[in-house]
């Protein structure tokens, strides 16, 4: 297997500006946290919520209460799309509780939410941007991203390049073709990666090497920081639903592997692929075709397969500690 991605071997004089589009969701909250502990490396524009794992009117409330437990009340969050492009919403509350941040323990949040629709905030901060600046995380179903495609395509292929969590190569987690951001907003999925802006996907296959074991778990609530508290709380609540599904060793996390790699590359290895959307299959819909072995000669996507867990999680308890 190839090396993931090549274009970020250099060291970067000025943190690389992100906005991260999320639907919180346990582990949209640990890439938040992770993002946020490391403004060395990540400045984080804005924060902008998508209905998905639970209602908008959750996510946007569950993104407040993560920026306000990282000390930074002052962070733009807007709220954006309620409902997928064209089929209804589907949530996951089976997988994140009733909240969508269950075990966290985490008050309602002070602030409110910042004025201006999530899509308008997008577009207006990439095109503040010298072109090329902008990262946009993605770690919730794409309508957001969609729909600020449809508005202003030329102000996001302005975009440095989109780093998302979603799809899978082998197996789903809502059907067996579908993981659940992809499945949730398909249109909006083959309206992004069509969207000619390069992009990173971080799929099931890998997201699965990266488990929650017992042993991670208790380093988690060791770091001893009251983030740390919050985030060993929304593992360990995910982590009863993931344990009786997959019966593994541990529970998959899923989003922070996109914040992981913009902070350490090397943990992830993957193959630049031609990846297409399945919409309109009953049996199928939501699917990521991925082309693997390269016959598509034009490729839109660094797909990962393979990470360094145990770097991964070492990654984690520093963001925690430095947070304090
Ligand atoms: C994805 O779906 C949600 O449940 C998680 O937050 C993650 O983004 C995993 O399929
Ligand atoms: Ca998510």
């Amino acid at each position: 297997m190839v090396g993931g991605v090549t274009d970020r071997g250099t060291a970067r004089m000025s943190p690389r500006p992100v906005i991260i589009d999320c639907d919180p969701g346990q582990d949209d909250a640990v890439a938040l946290v992770m993002a946020l502990a490391r403004p060395d490396a990540i400045e984080v524009l804005a924060v902008t919520a998508v209905g998905g794992n639970v209602p908008l009117r959750l996510t946007e409330r569950n993104a407040r209460r993560v920026v306000e437990l990282c000390g930074r009340p002052d962070l733009p969050v807007h709220a954006g799309c309620a409902a997928p492009l064209i089929v209804p919403l589907e949530t996951a509350e089976y997988v994140h509780g009733e909240t969508g941040l269950d075990g966290s323990g985490l008050p309602d949040p002070e602030r409110p939410l910042t004025s201006g629709h999530a899509v308008d905030a997008m577009i207006d901060l990439i095109e503040a941007r010298p072109e090329g600046a902008v990262t946009l995380v993605a770690t919730g179903p794409l309508t957001n991203v969609a729909l600020a495609f449809a508005k202003a395509p030329a102000v996001m292929r302005r975009l440095e390049r989109i780093v998302l969590m979603g799809g899978a190569l082998e197996l789903g987690n809502v059907t067996p073709a579908a993981e659940f951001n992809v499945y949730v907003d398909p249109h909006a999925a083959r309206m992004v990666f069509q969207g000619g802006v390069p992009i990173t996907m971080f799929g099931l296959d890998v997201t699965h090497k990266v488990l929650v074991t017992d042993a991670r778990l208790r380093r988690v609530r060791e770091a001893g920081t009251g983030a740390a508290a919050a985030i060993h709380g929304m593992m360990e609540f995910a982590a009863r639903y993931d344990r009786e599904r997959y019966s593994a060793e541990g529970g998959p996390l899923h989003d922070p592997c996109t914040i992981a790699w913009l902070l350490q590359p090397d943990l992830f290895r993957g193959r630049e692929c031609r990846v297409e959307i399945e919409t309109d299959s009953p049996l199928t819909r939501g699917m990521t075709v991925v082309d693997w072995l390269g016959r598509a000669p034009e490729k839109n996507a660094a797909v990962m397969r393979d990470a360094d867990a145990d770097g991964f999680f070492d990654l984690l308890d520093d963001c925690l500690k430095r947070l304090g």
